[in-house]
């Protein structure tokens, strides 16, 4: 069922420029885990929505979703943070490329290092956690202190295709890191200071914002 209804809205979705579909499939061929096509849509939206003036984005890897985002919200600003260098390169030739420049600026580094960075780029009205998954946690306490007032924390990945709601998963690997996923969750879900709400669009969008 939910297959067939995710299989549907993917059909309704209108054709992306040919280089957004060019890097879909560039992702596809070199195993890069870019948003699901419902997931980047839905946050697309709720970002128009929004209207954020600055975003910042942990996990760039080739800058699909940095793109897509500067592409739909043409007055925002984008900085990225991308820890590993061949996706860094990646994603600074595509960006380049594709004339949005001016609005994204990606930084090579671990996030979980280079915080200090964000005194001088902030304050952002959005956050966008979409990197090591595991890590959820540590990125929301580290990088929500940069936001505005009203800034709005979105976290990618947090259905993780559905095993957070399995019984029994065989691989230890696998387990922990649905482990981790689910503690971030329950976390978030009784935040003192957020509330949050979790759409299974894509891979599982949590959408957090300050009471
Ligand atoms: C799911 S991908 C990002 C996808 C991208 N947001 C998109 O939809 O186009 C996650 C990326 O985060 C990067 N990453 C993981 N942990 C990180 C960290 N601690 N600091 C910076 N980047 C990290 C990975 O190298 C990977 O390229």
């Amino acid at each position: 069922m939910q297959d067939r209804i995710h299989t549907y809205i993917e059909s309704l979705i209108q054709k992306r420029k040919p280089i957004f579909v060019e890097m879909e499939q560039y992702a596809l061929e070199h195993d890069v885990p870019i948003m699901e096509l419902t997931g980047i849509e839905a946050l697309l939206q709720i970002l128009r929505i929004q209207g954020p003036t600055k975003i910042l984005e942990i996990g760039t890897a080739i800058g699909y979703s940095a793109m897509r985002m500067a592409d739909a919200l043409p007055n925002t600003n984008i900085v990225t943070i991308e820890r590993d260098e061949e996706r860094f390169n990646e994603a600074i030739h595509n960006i380049t490329r594709s004339g949005l420049d001016h609005q994204i600026k990606v930084l090579h580094g671990d996030a979980l290092e280079i915080v200090e960075q964000m005194k001088d780029l902030g304050p952002f009205d959005a956050l966008f956690i979409d990197a090591a998954k595991g890590q959820y946690l540590k990125f929301f306490e580290m990088y929500t202190p940069f936001l505005s007032h009203d800034g709005i924390i979105y976290t990618d990945n947090v259905l993780f295709k559905g095993l957070v709601a399995e019984e029994y998963i065989e691989s230890k690997r696998t387990r922990n890191l649905v482990k981790k996923i689910n503690h971030y969750n329950e976390w978030l879900m009784n935040h003192n200071e957020y509330i949050t709400s979790i759409i299974p669009v894509g891979d599982g969008l949590a959408i957090s914002k300050r009471k």
